[in-house]
C-alpha cells in the first residue's frame, strides 16, 4: 500500500475518471498516514544489512534455545572464512557511510521511537572504545534510543582512522556525542576511571533528564531490551547495583603498594601504601556499574569521594576499586547503607565468564571469556543488563544472535503495546 502513489495516475487523460480517482487517492492517503502511526511501521533493528541471504541456513531462535543441531551450523558458520570475509563492516565503510546520516540511521535500523515509559526514564551510558569499529557500532545501535544520551570516549591513543569512524557514527546522532577530554587509558591504570568520570561530567552537563548511568567498553553486548532494563531500573528503586567482595589475601598485592604508569604500562614502585581513608575497608567489584544519577552526582562533587579517588589514584586497577569501595560512605546515594535491603553482590550491571567458572566455546583474553555463538544459552539464562565479551572479528554469529533475539523481543513488545 505505501507504495501505491498518485503520480501514474495523473496522467490519465479523462476527466470522468479523474472524478473518481480523486476521492480513492485521498482515502489512500488516510490510510497511509492512519498505518504510518501503527506500531507494525515502528522501526527496529534490523539485522545485518543486505546479508539475510547468507544466514538462510542460520535459525537463532534455535540456537538460543540450544538446539544441538541449529548450534552445529551456527558454530561452523562463524568459522567459514567466506562468511567471515562478506560480513565484515570496515572502519573505511564506516567512514563513508556516515557521510550521509539519515542513510546510515535508516539502512542500519537505528529506533526512531519509544514507549512512553521508556521516554520516562532516560538512561545514561558512558562508552570507552579504542578499536573494533563494527564492536562498537553493532553495540550502539542495539542500546540506541532516541531519548537516551551516550558518551563515546575514545583513548587519544587510538588508531585515527578508527577514532575517524566512530566520531563519524557519534556525529549521526543528537543524542551521541564524543566525550570533551578524552584521555589515555592505561591498562589497570586510573586513567580508565578518568574516562569515565570525564564522561559522567558531560552527561550530568547534557541533560537533566536522565535516571541512571551505564558505564560500557566497545565489546559488551546487552542482553535486554531498553524497555527490559528501564524496569529492572525501577525496581532497584534508586539504589545502585555495584558488584562487590571484601578484597582476598591472594589480590591484597594490588592495594598494599604504590602503583604507577611508566611507559604506557602500570608498575609498582614498591613504596608501601597506607590505609584507606575514613576507615573505610577496601572493596573489590566490577569496574562495570548501574547507578543513580544521584550517586554520579557525588563522584563529582562528594569530597569525600574525592579523598577516596586520591587515595585510589595509587592503587592497582582503580576502577575495581573505587566504586566498589564508595558504596559504604554514609549518605551516597543509592550506596549500600542508604538501600540496605539490595543484595549487591548480584549486581545485574554486568555477565563475566571468568576462566574457570563454566565452559567457554571461545576463547579467553585476561582470563575472560570472549564469546562464541555456543554460549548464546548459557549468557542468555542469566539476569544481566550486559555480557562482556564479544567479538565480532572473532565470532560475529554470536553477536549476529543476539541482535535477532532483541529483535524479536522488541516486535513483541511493540505487537503487545509494551504490556
Ligand atoms: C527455528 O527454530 C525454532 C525453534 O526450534 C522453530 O520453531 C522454527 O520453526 C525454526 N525456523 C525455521 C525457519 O526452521
Ligand atoms: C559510500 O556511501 C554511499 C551511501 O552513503 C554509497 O552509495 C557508496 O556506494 C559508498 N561507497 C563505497 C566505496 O562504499
Ligand atoms: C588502523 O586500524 C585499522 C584496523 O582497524 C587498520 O586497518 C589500519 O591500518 C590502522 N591505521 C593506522 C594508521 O595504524
Ligand atoms: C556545561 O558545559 C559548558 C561548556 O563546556 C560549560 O560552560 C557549563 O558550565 C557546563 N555546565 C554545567 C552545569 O556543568
Amino acid at each position: 500500500m505505501v507504495g501505491f502513489g498518485m503520480t501514474p495516475l495523473i496522467n490519465v487523460n479523462s476527466r470522468q475518471l479523474l472524478r473518481g480517482i480523486i476521492p480513492v487517492a485521498i482515502v489512500i492517503a488516510l490510510l497511509r498516514v492512519y498505518f504510518i502511526k501503527k506500531p507494525d511501521k515502528w522501526l527496529v533493528p534490523l539485522p545485518l544489512i543486505n546479508h539475510q541471504n547468507i544466514h538462510s541456513n542460520l535459525n537463532c531462535t534455535a540456537v538460543v534455545l540450544g538446539d544441538p543441531g541449529s548450534l552445529k551450523k551456527a558454530q561452523w558458520l562463524a568459522q567459514n572464512r567466506d562468511y567471515r570475509r562478506k560480513v565484515k563492516l570496515t572502519d573505511e565503510y564506516y567512514i563513508n557511510a556516515t557521510q550521509d546520516c539519515g542513510n546510515f540511521r535508516l539502512t542500519r535500523g537505528y529506533a526512531t521511537q519509544a514507549f512512553h515509559e521508556e521516554m520516562d526514564f532516560p538512561l545514561a551510558y558512558s562508552i570507552v572504545a579504542h578499536h573494533k569499529v563494527e564492536n562498537f557500532e553493532r553495540l550502539l545501535r542495539a542500546i540506541y534510543v532516541p531519548q537516551n544520551v551516550y558518551c563515546v570516549h575514545v583513548d587519544t591513543k587510538a588508531n585515527a582512522t578508527v577514532a575517524a569512524a566512530i566520531a563519524n557514527i557519534a556525529s549521526c546522532f543528537p543524542n551521541v556525542f564524543m566525550v570533551s577530554q578524552p584521555v589515555k587509558v592505561v591498562y589497570a591504570g586510573w586513567t580508565r576511571v578518568q574516562a569515565d568520570l570525564n564522561c559522567m561530567s558531560d552527561l550530568l552537563n547534557v541533560s537533566t533528564e536522565w535516571k541512571y548511568f551505564i558505564n560500557l567498553c566497545g565489546q559488551d553486548f546487552p542482553m535486554k531490551t531498553n524497555l527490559e532494563m528501564v524496569r529492572d531500573l525501577k525496581a532497584l528503586e534508586g539504589a545502585n547495583s555495584i558488584h562487590f567482595n571484601p578484597i582476598i589475601k591472594s589480590q591484597k598485592w594490588k592495594v598494599e603498594t604504590t602503583w604507577a604508569p611508566v611507559n604506557g604500562h602500570i608498575q609498582s614502585t614498591g613504596k608501601a601504601k597506607g590505609p584507606a581513608p575514613f576507615d573505610l575497608s577496601v572493596l573489590k567489584g566490577s569496574a562495570y556499574i548501574v547507578a543513580c544519577r544521584g550517586y554520579i552526582h557525588s563522584v563529582l562533587t562528594d569530597s569525600r569521594i574525592h579523598e577516596l579517588m586520591e587515595w585510589c589514584k595509587g592503587v592497582y586497577s582503580p576502577d575495581e576499586i573505587l566504586w566498589a569501595t564508595s558504596q559504604q560512605m554514609p549518605g551516597v546515594p543509592g550506596s549500600m547503607s542508604a538501600t540496605s535491603h539490595v543484595y549487591h553482590a548480584n549486581s545485574i550491571a554486568r555477565l563475566v565468564l571468568w576462566i574457570g567458572q563454566s565452559k567457554c566455546h571461545g576463547h579467553f583474553v585476561r582470563e575472560v571469556c570472549v564469546f562464541a555463538v555456543a554460549d548464546l544459552p548459557w549468557i542468555l539464562s542469566h539476569h544481566h543488563l550486559f555480557a562482556n565479551k564479544f567479538d565480532v572479528e572473532s565470532d560475529s554469529v554470536a553477536v549476529f544472535c543476539l541482535e535477532e533475539y532483541l529483535r524479536e523481543k522488541r516486535l513483541a513488545e511493540i505487537e503487545s503495546d509494551g504490556k
